[in-house]
């Protein structure tokens, strides 16, 4: 039997971290060979385990089966045989920049297309894939060097190439933190009706702010920094300028969120003690009538070596009452990562 391999995709700089889970998830699976954003994996014993096709991995954003790679044109060819007829296509590049540090005139993608400009064979982009069907990934690894693998579409994937989500921050937002709330909306859509209100703290200079409000959320913002000028005649609006840590009962008094959206460019336990301070001061407010259902919080990973904490900062999320937790790296994210909390106790 000959041996399996697996490719797993992620933002540049996350290989580390995504690998050591997925190794830690997968004992039978060894390391086998890795790019900036790319990393394969061998079965150890030769396909005596089952066939691994999904990941709970946090920084992994595609985890599928390796079917063969190109060097050359007449190889690429050789490759685009062995997709099934009918199957869906994505072809994309392999991260190449930090999201938000693409340089000027950078087109997503444009390295994948330029490989396929010369081939014969037809390929179905725009196929949407259905629950379990097998997606077809060809992947621009370097200049000339194509991978062919495919993995299985679930929810946990956007019908997009490289599961990412052909959002662009629209011209209006102060910041590209608009398309992490946006995002996160688009991936766990939670039920939020337009009215909602909204406690959001680190909300400078008001990207995330901006894309509630456009949707008629009620946002209570949380920050020592001043928002953009765009936001000071919104009526929906309130900012309560101060570290979350001082916030007072007197403060929220007003405030009785269902929803806590949170961003802070803190070390991830400083956040955490922060967003402690804000929930205990909403249970000595509220009670039981205290509105809170739901979390979208992004944890900074000021240092790499973070990322093997993960798993105690979602343990600490608990602690506070969030419930239901699902953390991602979102692709809009830069060295963070997301929780999604769907309840609160
Ligand atoms: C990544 S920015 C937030 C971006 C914002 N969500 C947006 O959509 O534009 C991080 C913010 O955290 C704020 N911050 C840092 N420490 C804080 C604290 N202790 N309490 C509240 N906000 C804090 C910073 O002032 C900064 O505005």
């Amino acid at each position: 039997m000959s041996p399996r391999y697996y490719y797993s995709l992620c933002q540049t700089g996350a290989e580390k971290a995504m690998r050591e889970e997925i190794l830690n998830e997968f004992p039978d699976l060894r390391f086998a060979f890795s790019r900036p954003g790319f990393v394969t994996f061998k079965q150890k014993d030769d396909g005596g385990g089952d066939w691994v096709h999904f990941t709970r991995s946090v920084f992994s954003r595609v985890f599928g089966t390796s079917v063969g790679q190109s060097k050359d044109q007449a190889a690429l060819e050789a490759l685009l045989e062995l997709i099934p007829e009918g199957a869906p296509v994505h072809a994309f590049d392999r991260d190449v920049f930090v999201p938000g540090d693409e340089p000027e005139g950078f087109v997503e993608d444009s390295g994948i297309h330029e490989e396929l400009k010369g081939v014969s064979h037809s390929l179905n982009f725009n196929l949407k894939p259905v629950e379990g069907q097998p997606v077809y990934d060809l992947i621009r690894i370097d200049p000339g060097h194509v991978f062919l693998g495919f993995h299985r579409h679930s929810g946990a994937y956007l019908p997009f190439p490289g599961n990412r989500t052909g959002l662009d921050v629209p011209a209006h937002s102060p910041s590209r933190a608009w398309l992490k709330l946006e995002e996160a909306l688009l991936r766990f859509k939670p039920a939020i009706r337009s009215g909602t209100e909204v406690l959001e703290v680190g909300c400078a200079p008001g990207g995330a702010t901006t894309a509630m409000l456009d949707r008629g959320w009620k946002v209570t913002g949380i920050d020592p920094k001043k928002m953009d000028a765009s936001l000071d005649k919104k009526t929906d609006f309130r900012l309560i300028r101060k570290p979350a840590k001082e916030v007072k009962p007197e403060d929220l008094s007003a405030v009785n969120p269902r929803l806590i959206v949170l961003d802070m460019n803190l070390a991830p336990l400083e956040t955490l003690d922060e967003l402690e301070h804000v929930v205990r001061t909403l249970r000595l407010l509220h009670g039981k009538r205290l509105a809170l259902t739901q979390g979208l919080l992004t944890i900074k990973l000021n240092d790499w070596r973070f990322a093997h904490h993960v798993p105690l900062y979602l343990k600490r999320i608990r602690e506070l009452g969030f419930m239901e937790l699902t953390a991602r790296q979102l692709c809009s994210n830069r060295q963070e990562f997301f929780v999604f909390a769907n309840g609160f106790k």
